[in-house]
């Protein structure tokens, strides 16, 4: 039972923020409190959390650190530089990361992550020892060939958008960091070439990512209304 094991993660906001169009998302503030800032103090104030990592680009390595170091983050152990793709900023942190049976990791571009949905994330990832937060798409998704013509029109019931947190024994995920080839948008692809069965687990509509600028107006009012 994963409550008597350590439960450490890892929060990933060692991105280049392209799609932001030159706003630097991780010190972006919402509601008067960063970015970065917010996601450490989920982590922080979770019960079920016992240490956690933070991934930062080089570039933002000092103002980071700077930012957090008197936030009374107890749990927060280290700060590391990440890599050019998001699995090699996932494996910087998981060789930084203390002994734990269990990693939860995060994107530091997702703030209006809770404490309640890590907490049952983690619950549903102790049957195959992989579960990943996801919501059914909304959208109708079609297959498009080069040329930009559509292929097909895939069936949207089976379909889910998948979302962070993603938890994984720290075995499992390690294995497939061992094995990975190639590159993977999410870490539980790797798993899941490993055999391993991935629980997907109703996340939230409102669990965005900051990827475009519109999402940042997005993010200031669901924030508002959260602590409102
Ligand atoms: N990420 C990371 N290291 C990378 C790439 C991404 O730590 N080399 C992190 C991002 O900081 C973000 C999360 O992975 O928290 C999801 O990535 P994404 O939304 O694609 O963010 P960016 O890669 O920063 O944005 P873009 O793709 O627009 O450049
Ligand atoms: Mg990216």
């Amino acid at each position: 039972m994963y409550k008597s094991q350590k439960v450490g993660a890892i929060i990933v906001a060692a991105g280049r923020g392209e799609r932001m169009g030159g706003i630097d998302k991780i010190f972006t503030p919402l509601g008067g409190t960063s970015v970065l800032e917010r996601v450490a103090a989920v982590f922080n104030d979770s019960p079920y959390i016992d240490h956690f990592v933070i991934v930062l680009t080089q570039d933002n390595l000092a103002r980071g650190k700077h930012l957090l170091a008197d936030k009374n983050l107890t749990k927060l152990v280290k700060i590391v530089p990440g890599g050019v793709r998001r699995q090699d900023s996932v494996e910087a942190g998981l060789n930084a990361l203390p002994l734990c049976q269990w990693v939860v990791i995060h994107d530091g571009a997702r703030p209006l992550v809770t404490s309640k949905l890590i907490a049952e994330v983690l619950e549903a990832a102790q049957e195959s020892g992989a579960a990943i937060a996801a919501v059914p798409v909304v959208d109708t998704i079609k297959s498009a060939g080069e040329d930009n013509y559509v292929k097909s029109t895939l069936d949207r019931s089976h379909l889910w958008a998948v979302q962070t947190p993603q938890v994984f024994r720290f075995d499992i995920i390690k294995e497939g960091y061992a094995k990975a080839s190639g590159d993977v948008t999410d870490d539980a692809a790797l798993v899941e070439a490993l055999g391993i069965r991935v629980k997907l687990y109703m996340g939230a509509y409102d669990n965005i990512k900051l990827t475009t600028p519109a999402d940042l107006a997005l993010a200031e009012v669901l924030c508002q209304r959260k602590e409102g």
